[in-house]
């Protein structure tokens, strides 16, 4: 790769900062000045040192997104404005969502590179729990909510797995328009909002909240993103990579 590509891949600077940069004489490579922004470097091997701070390639990122209503869970789209948009000047053309949420659904959207972690996160077998905010059109009845809970027929082959439903808050008991928890196990298309349709209910309001062991952090608006912290990485691929008897929930 040309050496000013590596430097603004690691958000040194533009383009053009970071050949100003090179041309400066402020980065050198393996010990030796480099004042050709062209110069081709292998990123894996070569030590690059940029105004005596040593560079590391991070090949792997991995963002926490609060995505907002109205954009589409997509790398591209030729109508609507993807996730993706919002990570512009992050200047990486490998970054995906980690699997969809609807256009009008909020909250909590993992966005990387690693396909690996992508995959296991939305593997059908690893069961990883995600956590849903509902807001409902209609009262729901404790049989409508056992029946949400026990599992049941959305229209697919099988029932839906097991559910935990909670209230958000005790008020939510009595309100004709209730706000519940909803944590479920699997990635169906829709499959919250057939969920309570299936009892005779209607979301109006649907973010996700956590996916695992990785919740939302409330301080980023929608629209706001930031990397994931080491300790979050860490724990969530312990989850994901530890081996554990299938079945079980993470
Ligand atoms: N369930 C839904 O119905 N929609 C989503 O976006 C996510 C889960």
């Amino acid at each position: 790769m040309r050496l000013d590509k590596y430097l603004t891949q690691l958000n040194i600077g533009s383009r053009s900062q970071v050949k100003d940069l090179i041309k400066k004489g402020l980065v050198t490579v393996n010990g030796q000045t480099e004042k050709s922004p062209e110069r081709k470097i292998d990123e894996m091997i070569d030590v690059i040192i940029c105004q005596g701070q040593t560079l590391s390639y991070q090949d792997k990122v991995y963002y926490m997104f609060h995505k907002p209503a109205g954009c589409v869970s997509a790398t591209e789209d030729r109508r609507d404005i993807t996730v993706i948009d919002f990570l512009k000047k992050e200047n990486r053309k490998d970054i995906f969502p980690v699997g969809r949420l609807d256009k009008d659904t909020e909250g909590l959207l993992i966005i990387t590179n690693d396909g690996d972690l992508a995959h296991r996160l939305l593997s059908p077998v690893k069961h990883v729990e995600k956590c849903y905010l509902a807001r409902l059109a209609h009262k729901i009845t404790q049989d409508e909510i056992l029946r949400i809970e026990q599992g049941l027929d959305i229209g697919e082959e099988k029932t839906t797995r097991p559910a935990r439903f909670a209230w958000h808050t005790e008020a939510d008991r009595d309100s004709d328009t209730p706000e519940a928890l909803l944590t479920i196990t699997e990635g169906k298309y829709h499959q919250v909002k057939r969920m309570f349709r299936a009892v005779g209910n209607e979301v109006t309001y649907l973010k996700r909240l956590s996916m695992g062991s990785l919740t939302l952090d409330e301080r980023l608006k929608p629209g706001e993103y930031r990397p994931l912290t080491d300790i979050e990485l860490e724990t969530l691929k312990g989850e994901l990579y530890a081996s554990r008897k299938t079945g079980d929930s993470i």
